[in-house]
């Protein structure tokens, strides 16, 4: 571990195991004491975790979930109800930050008036340093603060703050360290994600992740067949493994490369969908392409970040791709998988970024046909190389916002409705939040489909024959 940045000074507990998982597993076990005592005294023990940013996010609410039931927590019905919340954050845009801030001003009241109160964050944004000194001076009532780097580590930082009854805070700048077999707990039984890699290696210009996910460490190959084996066993059905750059997996250590391991994934008995994210265009072979032609159970869904069509801008986005190498890898996917559905990212408004340059987008908007595409205003985060460059006027972000907004539905609308008529395998993930008897489901290309249905299909594979087109979805009947 380097650059510790322990604020809190680590309590030295003389009968911890040091080895990791075992430690944690002590801190549950002592934690778990606490609060089945404190419960005596009328303490809840409910928690809630909140997901501020992506599947990483996500996946690490996941952990943190596990752990606090490993820790003696229930799920609490709702925020009021909570004895402990944490926030998994994002910072990739400024917008998330400003969005912790809205959620955690709310509980101030709550913080001071529930005794025992735990509010506590982690993630991406407690990974900067100014981020923390504001939350250390302006919110006291935040009782823990970690990074993403000790995400396993929160039964011993819930001890701490538990037994102290003071503010604990802990960040690690970055680790070499994985620890594996730590609990895990899904809101979905049927579907799932598994980290395949942590952090990101690539340093695009605009990107604050390498900065607060550090570098790229893939996980033993074994562990992920392994942690996918069990899931499947458990009943799922679904797995998106994650990684900031998944075409990257394994270069980091003695480890099959990435097209190998999802081969390996797909062929686990049992398990009927595979999905996985993010790749870079810069590193999308042809093997990847063949694999998902070949194995049926490996989702027709690619979501390809363009990030812009300029040549010139991604270039300075430090890319490594040009318009032209992007749009020969579409042509080279549309060829091998027809049916697949493409999806991106843009950023409008990267520093320097010309009409001239905004047009290659638009071009390249057109070209694709996206089936549907995350457009963002360009965020400024400081100590990224972008952050000093100067920025294009936000009248013209605007305007060009705006503008994407248009190409990207009229692209897409080109696509709608291609598959009427056809009988298509669905994965029914709810009922359908508008129409009561309906349903919602997913094709494996990752368009919905609202049918008609009972709920003990959800997390089921049905096939649905597809009726009618809503521009995002379809309508569509059980077989
Ligand atoms: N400003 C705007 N969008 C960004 N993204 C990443 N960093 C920034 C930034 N500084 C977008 C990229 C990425 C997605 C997850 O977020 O498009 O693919
Ligand atoms: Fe996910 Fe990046 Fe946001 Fe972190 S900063 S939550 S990795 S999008």
């Amino acid at each position: 571990m380097e650059n510790n940045l322990d604020y809190g000074g680590s309590e030295w507990v003389p009968e911890a195991p040091s080895g990791e998982p075992e430690r944690q597993y002590y801190f549950m076990d002592r934690v778990r004491e606490l609060v089945e005592r404190k419960k005596r005294e009328g303490y809840g023990a409910s928690c809630l975790v909140n997901v501020i940013g992506c599947q990483m996010s996500a996946k690490d609410a996941e952990k943190l979930r596990g752990i606090l039931k490993g820790c003696g927590y229930r799920e609490a019905e709702s925020e009021d109800d909570a004895d402990v919340i944490l926030f998994t954050t994002c910072t990739v845009r400024e917008n998330a930050n400003q969005k912790l801030y809205g959620r955690i001003g709310r509980l101030k009241h709550q913080c001071e008036r529930r005794k025992g109160m735990i509010l506590g964050i982690t993630g991406c944004m407690m990974q900067e340093k100014d981020e923390v000194e504001t939350i250390r001076k302006r919110y006291p009532y935040v009782k823990l603060i970690f990074g993403t780097h000790n995400v396993y580590k929160l039964a011993e930082l819930l001890y701490r703050t538990l037994r102290r009854d003071e503010r604990t805070v802990e960040i690690i700048d970055d680790t070499s360290l994985i620890v594996e077999n730590l609990p895990s707990l899904r809101k979905t039984g049927f579907r799932a994600s598994v980290n395949i890699s942590y952090g990101c290696n690539n340093f695009c210009t605009y990107c604050i992740v390498p900065y607060v996910r550090g570098r790229e460490k893939s996980r033993s190959s074994e562990e992920i067949l392994r942690e996918c084996r069990d899931l499947v066993r458990d009943g799922v059905k679904e797995i998106m493994l994650l990684g900031q750059n998944v075409n990257s997996y394994g270069l980091d250590r003695e480890e099959l490369r990435f097209p190998e391991l999802l081969r390996r994934v797909s062929e686990i008995p049992g398990l009927r969908r595979i999905r996985f994210m993010t790749p870079n265009p810069k590193d999308f072979s042809e093997e990847l392409i063949d694999l998902i032609g070949e194995r049926e159970n490996i989702c027709r869904h690619i979501h390809l970040p363009l990030q812009s069509g300029s040549t010139e801008v991604l270039r300075r986005m430090n890319r490594h791709y040009t318009k032209e190498s992007y749009l020969a890898l579409v042509r080279r996917i549309r060829k091998k998988l027809p049916d697949v559905s493409l999806t991106t990212d843009i950023i409008v408004g990267f520093p320097g970024e010309s009409e001239r340059d905004f047009q290659d987008t638009m071009d390249v908007v057109r070209r694709v046909g996206f089936d549907s595409a995350f457009t963002f205003v360009y965020s400024k985060r400081s100590g990224t190389p972008a952050a000093k460059w100067e920025g294009v006027s936000e009248e013209l972000v605007k305007d060009r916002f705006h503008r994407l907004l248009d190409a990207v539905r009229e692209s897409s609308s080109e696509n709608e409705g291609r598959d009427i008529g056809k009988v298509m395998e669905v994965l029914v993930e709810e009922r359908d939040r508008e129409k009561p008897g309906f349903l919602t489901g997913r094709l494996s290309n990752n368009i919905l489909v609202h049918f008609r249905g009972g709920e003990r299909l959800i997390g089921e594979l049905v096939s649905v024959e597809l009726l009618e087109s809503r521009g995002f979805y379809y309508m569509g009947r059980l077989l």
